[in-house]
């Protein structure tokens, strides 16, 4: 079985070996409940790197609503069974203190990209999540780091706050892994209702024609008004936002010249569902 790692010492303790024999170190970070999303990062950082640490922590400071926190899957042998599949070299798996500890007060806060979209909607999220990439990447002293581009505004968050901090991370970004009707792999999709998880494909089907009709020549607001009314149709309760942004900076864009993405939020049956696609 993998070695599950607790505290910061004993992970430095095993890398610096790794490091000391020249070794290439990849880590993905994720906050547990496994599934073949985040292994889909894990395989690739197993084929692009000679060690691979996956860390498990549900990092609290990145949860707006306490509830949200408490109700998060914790699922870690489970999560240890799915990743001796890949394999991995070592879970690092701390408890809150180890990583905040008493007196702790350090802050990372990215400006720009953490401000539109879920930076608006879900304020200080991204300060918990550039703090935390910061720290697991101080801790794990890792030479590549995995995210996926299911949450892209996140990938872009850390891939600024490396360049801004020049750290000597090299972030990978890796494909949205889906069901087969579309719908992307999240740890949420288990709070679905059957109801819920029928209609949920619908999120991905409505940016996907949308991104198409704009391809086409469609304005971009009546290919997003379009988009919101499918999602409607199909008993979303709420969507958020649908936005064409750059894809790098996350700021409005109407210049197809450029890479833009079209990324979305929306609830369904109590349970809030992102997704976003290149257009
Ligand atoms: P978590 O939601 O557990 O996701 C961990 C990583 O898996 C993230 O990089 C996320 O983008 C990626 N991921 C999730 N679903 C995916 C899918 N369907 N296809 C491809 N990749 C997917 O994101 C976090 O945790 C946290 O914010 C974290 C970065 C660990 C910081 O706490």
């Amino acid at each position: 079985m993998t070695p599950i790692v607790r505290t910061v010492a004993d992970l430095r303790s095993r890398v610096r070996a790794w490091k000391a024999a020249g070794e290439v170190i990849g880590v993905v970070p994720t906050m547990g409940a496994l599934h073949d999303g985040h292994l889909s990062l894990a395989r690739a950082a197993r084929a692009e790197c000679d060690r691979v640490i996956t860390t498990i922590f549900v990092n609290p400071k990145q949860f707006n609503n306490p509830d949200d926190l408490k109700k998060y899957p914790r699922t870690e042998a489970a999560d240890a069974a799915l990743l001796a599949t890949v394999p991995v070299d070592l879970i690092f798996a701390p408890a809150p203190e180890e990583v905040y500890p008493e007196g702790y007060g350090t802050k990372v806060s990215v400006a720009g990209v953490s401000e539109p979209l879920e930076g608006r909607m879900r304020p200080g999220h991204f300060d918990g999540v550039a703090t935390v990439v910061t720290k697991l990447f101080g801790m794990t002293m890792a030479d590549r780091g995995y995210f996926g581009q299911k949450d892209w505004q996140q990938l872009q968050v850390v891939l600024k706050l490396v360049a801004d901090l020049n750290l000597a991370v090299h972030v990978v970004g890796c494909e949205t892994i889906r069901e087969a009707d579309g719908l992307a792999m999240s740890s949420r999709n288990v709070r679905l209702t059957a109801a819920g998880r029928a209609k949920a494909p619908v999120l991905y089907a409505a940016i996907t024609a949308a991104a198409m009709d704009i391809r086409a020549g469609q304005s971009d607001r009546m290919a997003i008004r379009e988009a919101a009314e499918a999602m409607r149709a199909a008993g979303f309760e709420r969507v958020e936002y649908i936005e064409l942004r750059d894809a790098g900076t996350l700021m409005p864009s109407d210049d197809p010249s450029r890479p833009r993405r079209m990324l979305a939020a929306a609830w369904v049956d109590g349970v809030r569902l992102i997704d976003n696609i290149p257009v």
